[in-house]
């Protein structure tokens, strides 16, 4: 049975999960884990870093435990890695325990402002390969999300709307 315990966020890389869901646990006071920080921090380092020392797979793995591991705490904002929904138990995982946002932001919006040098799967690729795998993957996000916020009209407006839903949903 699914519990309603989390709100899940999900979307491209570049989307305004992290920035998004940071700063609505702030408005709102309800509490903020996000995937890839707990996998990098578990090996004192940065994301970059981890993929370097450890590779892909192995990253995978660690986001898999993470998000397990935070079923068991306390109903949270969590931020996952624009990958996370690729894994067929991620997605078990995440419909299991709570409500799942996709941020769907226009892919202009995240071509005009991806850092790239802090994503390990998309930077020997350039802007050619975030465009290839936004529309890979954007049918997945649109499938797995119970709610879509569309991030088109500013930070700003994404924050309240996103605090809008925690405050009715958490
Ligand atoms: C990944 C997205 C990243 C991070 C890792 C792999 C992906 O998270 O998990 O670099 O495959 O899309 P962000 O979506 O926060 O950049």
């Amino acid at each position: 049975m699914a519990v309603d315990k989390h709100l899940f966020l999900i979307g491209m890389q570049g989307c305004g999960k992290s920035s998004l869901g940071k700063r609505t646990a702030k408005e709102t006071g309800v509490p903020f884990a996000d995937t890839d920080v707990m996998v990098a921090q578990s090996a004192g380092g940065t994301v970059n870093e981890f993929f370097e020392k450890y590779g892909e797979e192995t990253f995978r793995r660690a986001e898999t435990n993470a998000l397990a591991a935070l079923t068991y705490a306390r109903p949270m904002i969590i931020s996952t890695g624009g990958g996370t929904v690729l894994n067929p138990v991620n997605r078990h995982i995440m419909r299991s325990w709570g409500t799942i946002v996709l941020i769907d932001r226009p892919l202009e919006d995240i071509l005009s402002d991806i850092k790239l040098d802090r994503r390990p799967t998309l930077r020997d690729g350039g802007l050619a390969e975030v465009e290839r795998v936004y529309h890979e993957r954007l049918p997945i996000y649109r499938d797995l999300a119970d709610i879509t916020l569309r991030n088109d009209q500013g930070y700003h407006m994404a924050v309240y709307i996103l605090t809008r839903l925690v405050r009715e949903r958490l």
